[in-house]
């Protein structure tokens, strides 16, 4: 592992993500924003004052490589996340994209037995566990966890409250941590009213003679929760969207083990750093936001065993900026900070987000050839600004043409129709 225990990032998690280790993170929480159009703001006087992030996605928050490092990677993925634009509207495919190079990382991060819970709303949810099954495989779908809270209704509200959130949890692989009994529940009054007696058969009530056993530890528990609260009162500290403690302590329990490294790439106020400190787990948090590490030390304070000393949060709390540079590899730090599938072809595939500039047709990356628009024989260059893309068909029809003739014969064809 090239990253100690307790160290936050302020930086954007996709550089961290990419400076660190294969297989050594065995569990990961994120609560990402969700395409909510919103910006969100800490209240002035809250002890997170000074957080803010938007949830806005424009062109501007994606670089045009991502379209090609999603389209080589995973075809079908890229597909779907361009479905989704005529779904519901480019921001939707930018905010999916955004995601996906960032979960690819995920991915490459954990550990063949570890687990990931990607917590979700009812705006991007659905669109999300398309991307999850495409990336982690429907074979290592686990659960979609149901979170309900109660919540005040709006003056002329006219639909139901959105009083839940989704939170789908995948393995990489056939083993995973599942800690039932650290995380079963009370039996309800019913159940133990039945204890030591069975159901009769036609399942109206019981007899006496019956032998129902119930777990001393609680009961099995399903995959929905609504025994923990939206936040209680003194939890809060004023930092958008904060998750309760609750909700990660199950989490942590459910999936994980002491000792383990658990990783929040989207930490915010360091709920699921906190609540794995409290559980004797190692972790590492990730913000963009420079006001996390202040609210981290803070509500790490509030934990920590004073009387044993080991653990000051003010001054054992690694604070980095930098990405991490990878150890399991050989690499210079600027290659490190680059993925693999950053060439002129998957900047220039994006630009053209997907499509042949001869025909117009979308086509997958392994089909698209590099081209010179000036061809070599009218002197083209090898220049960025030079180079385009097109699928095999039209490559060889252009040959040693110049775009603008290449563009004539398809139009003389009746390839094209369009008048530019
Ligand atoms: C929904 S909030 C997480 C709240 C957190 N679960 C908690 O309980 O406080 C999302 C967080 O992601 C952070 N964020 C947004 N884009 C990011 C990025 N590219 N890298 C790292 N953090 C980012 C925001 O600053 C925000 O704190
Ligand atoms: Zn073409």
């Amino acid at each position: 592992m090239n990253i100690k225990n307790r160290t936050l990032f302020i930086a954007d998690n996709l550089d961290i993500l990419r400076g660190i280790n294969s297989d050594c993170i065995d569990l990961i929480y994120l609560d990402p924003p969700f395409n909510s159009k919103k910006k969100y703001k800490a209240p002035i006087g809250s002890p997170a004052e000074g957080a803010e992030f938007k949830d806005i996605w424009t062109d501007e928050d994606i670089k045009a490589e991502w379209h090609g490092e999603i389209a080589e990677h995973n075809e079908e993925l890229y597909q779907m996340i361009q479905a989704a634009e005529i779904i519901y509207d480019k921001s939707m495919k930018i905010y999916l994209m955004a995601m996906a190079v960032r979960l690819f990382e995920m991915k490459r991060i954990l550990k063949p037995t570890g687990s990931i819970y990607l917590h979700c709303d009812a705006t991007a949810g659905h669109y999300l566990k398309i991307v999850m099954d495409s990336l982690f495989g429907k074979n290592n779908f686990r659960n979609e966890i149901v979170w309900c809270y109660t919540r005040m209704s709006a003056k002329g509200q006219r639909q139901l409250s959105r009083a839940h959130d989704v939170i789908l949890w995948y393995s990489i692989g056939a083993q995973w941590c599942f800690n039932v009994d650290d995380i079963r529940l009370p039996y309800a009054s019913g159940s133990k009213k039945r204890e030591g007696h069975t159901l009769n058969r036609l399942g109206s009530g019981y007899s006496k003679e019956g032998v129902t056993k119930l777990n001393p530890l609680g009961k099995f528990p399903e995959d929905w929760m609504r025994h923990i609260p939206y936040l209680r009162g003194k939890e809060r500290t004023g930092w958008p969207t904060q998750k309760p403690l609750a909700l990660l302590e199950r989490i942590i329990k459910a999936s994980s083990n002491e000792g383990d490294i658990i990783l929040d790439p989207f930490c915010g106020c360091a709920t699921a750093c906190v609540a794995a400190e409290q559980l004797n787990r190692q972790w590492i948090g990730i913000d963009i936001s420079p006001a996390a590490e202040d609210i981290t030390k803070l509500r790490l304070e509030e934990i920590v065993d004073k009387e044993s000393n080991l653990f000051s949060p003010f001054t054992d709390v690694i604070i980095q900026t930098e990405p991490p540079i990878r150890t399991d590899i050989t690499q210079t730090a600027t290659q490190t900070r680059l993925p693999k599938a950053h060439t002129y072809k998957h900047e220039i595939y994006g630009k053209q987000e997907g499509k042949c500039v001869g025909c117009n047709y979308y086509f997958p990356f392994r089909n698209m050839t590099i081209d010179r628009v000036v061809p070599k024989s009218k002197d083209g260059t090898d220049q960025k600004e030079n180079l385009q893309l097109l699928c095999n068909a039209c490559n060889s029809t252009k040959g040693a043409r110049s775009q603008s003739e290449f563009i004539a014969i398809l139009k003389e064809q009746g390839v094209r129709t369009d008048t530019t």
